[in-house]
């Protein structure tokens, strides 16, 4: 954090005065508006949030200042057109996120300002649907991802996590934690929940790679995720009266009762195989979180029983991504905190903001690994809440107990500065850990 201004955001002219790049809203009501003159609400103004390749675990210095001027703000992106509102304090990103006057929906019809250069959104994906379609989408899948589904691959997903550890040890230091195990260890366990044959895994493992990384292309990448769809068309048709619990089964299932489409099965499967992506990234902050402060993790070794509540203490302060997400469309106007929404316009919610809300987490600056309560809301809020979060935590505490009791000597390989850090991208996190024992 810094109270730096020249690192804050930058103010622009108002854009709400500026039809094109206004967002779009009702022609009716555009019209109204128009003959009523200039827009008679008190807007805050305009503040441009650029992209920022942020190192290590630095909170991202425009979001603190955006949080430092109001509980609600304007924000222009470097991507898409026009404004957006952006919500910080832990309420109201918590009643925007479960609130059905915000749509998703709403977002394909709009190039509303965004970090992403490229909005590809794919009709009937889950995170563009709203109730009842999405909630008819996450039904399908929700077996797998209850306490009980992720309880069923504990066993084999630990065995895998020994394996890949073995292997490291093995060979000798030093090595990179993200190749050996950070990256590998969450494709192996959501193949192992998306019933992903083991003869497969490897195939799996390289389109997830090929996927999520830049560096081979775009040509590459695309090429990767239509095979990846291709292999689970298949899977899904084969199990279309399948009663198992994994993932493909039940969307095979699925659309064998007709409740969805190939289709939907497959963009969805799609996105849960490569979801773990944002385990490897996450977890990565954490352990050189650990790494660079050494208390932390001599506690923890100290005493195991602090682990669980310590790693949502870590999930609460992990800066897990750059600026905003997906943004919402108010349906109706709305009121937050005195700001008037109009129908229409988009709103953004940042759950780091909410992390760090004082009113909720007293120092929010600070990390406790025995905070309590700590009703963080790192896996987002409502209908759209991540429904990876409890596999995620399954894998992080598996990885946390494992690296740290059966790596007693770990430490950074090289000094901290010199870690290399993902540039340009959405989730944040080391492009490698170079670590030794
Ligand atoms: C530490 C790891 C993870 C973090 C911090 C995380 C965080 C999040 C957040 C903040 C959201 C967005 C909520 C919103 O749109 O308002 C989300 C959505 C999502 N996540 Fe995760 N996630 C993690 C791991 C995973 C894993 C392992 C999977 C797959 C198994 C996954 C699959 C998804 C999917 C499919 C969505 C879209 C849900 C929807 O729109 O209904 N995530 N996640």
């Amino acid at each position: 954090m810094t109270d730096d201004t020249t690192t804050g955001p930058a103010v622009l002219d108002d854009p709400a005065e500026d039809p094109a790049s206004a967002p779009a809203d009702d022609p009716g009501d555009r019209t109204a508006r128009a003959a009523a003159g200039a827009d008679p609400r008190d807007l805050p103004p305009v503040r441009f949030w650029p992209a920022l390749d942020l190192t290590a675990v630095d909170f991202d210095p425009v979001l603190a200042e955006l949080m430092r001027e109001g509980p609600v703000t304007r924000i222009r992106l470097p991507n898409g057109e026009g404004w957006a509102w952006l919500v910080t304090r832990h309420d109201d990103v918590r009643m925007v996120t479960n609130d059905t006057r915000f749509s998703r929906a709403a977002v394909m019809e709009q190039q509303v300002t965004r970090l992403a250069p490229h909005f590809i959104p794919v009709p009937g994906a889950v995170g563009f649907a709203d109730p009842p379609d999405h909630t008819r989408l996450r039904r399908a899948v929700a077996p797998a991802f209850t306490a009980r589904g992720v309880e069923a691959v504990r066993q084999r997903s630990a065995a895998a996590l020994d394996a890949l550890v073995d292997a490291m040890i093995a060979q000798g230091p030093p090595a990179d934690l993200t190749e050996r195990v950070l990256s590998p260890f969450p494709i192996a366990v959501i193949c192992e929940l998306m019933g992903v044959p083991a003869q497969d895994q490897e195939r799996m493992h390289t389109w997830t790679q090929l996927i999520l990384s830049s560096s081979h292309g775009a040509h590459l990448s695309e090429q990767a995720k239509d095979e990846m769809a291709a292999y689970f068309t298949d899977l899904v048709r084969e199990r279309h009266d399948s009663t198992a619990e994994d993932v493909t089964s039940l969307l095979g299932a699925a659309v064998g009762r007709g409740e969805m489409t190939v289709e939907e099965a497959v963009g969805l499967a799609v996105l849960i195989q490569i979801g773990g992506e944002a385990v490897t990234n996450n977890s990565g902050q954490m352990f050189y979180l650990l790494l660079t402060r050494p208390e932390l993790a001599e506690r923890l070794r100290a005493e195991p029983e602090l682990r669980p509540g310590a790693v949502d203490e870590l999930l609460r302060y992990i800066p897990h991504r750059s600026a905003v997400g997906l943004s919402r469309i108010a349906m109706e106007d709305v009121v937050i905190r005195g700001a008037q929404i109009r129908a229409g316009e988009p709103v953004y919610v940042s759950y780091l903001a909410a992390n760090r809300d004082p009113d909720v987490f007293p120092d929010p600056e600070r990390i406790d690994l025995e905070r309590s309560p700590n009703p963080h809301v790192s896996f987002g809020h409502g209908p759209h809440y991540c429904p990876g979060g409890i596999l995620a935590r399954m894998e992080t505490q598996l990885m946390v107990d494992t690296v740290l009791d059966r790596l007693p000597g770990l430490r950074l390989a090289v000094p901290p500065e010199e870690v290399p850090w993902r540039r340009g991208a959405l989730i944040r996190g080391p492009e490698a850990l170079p670590v030794t024992w």
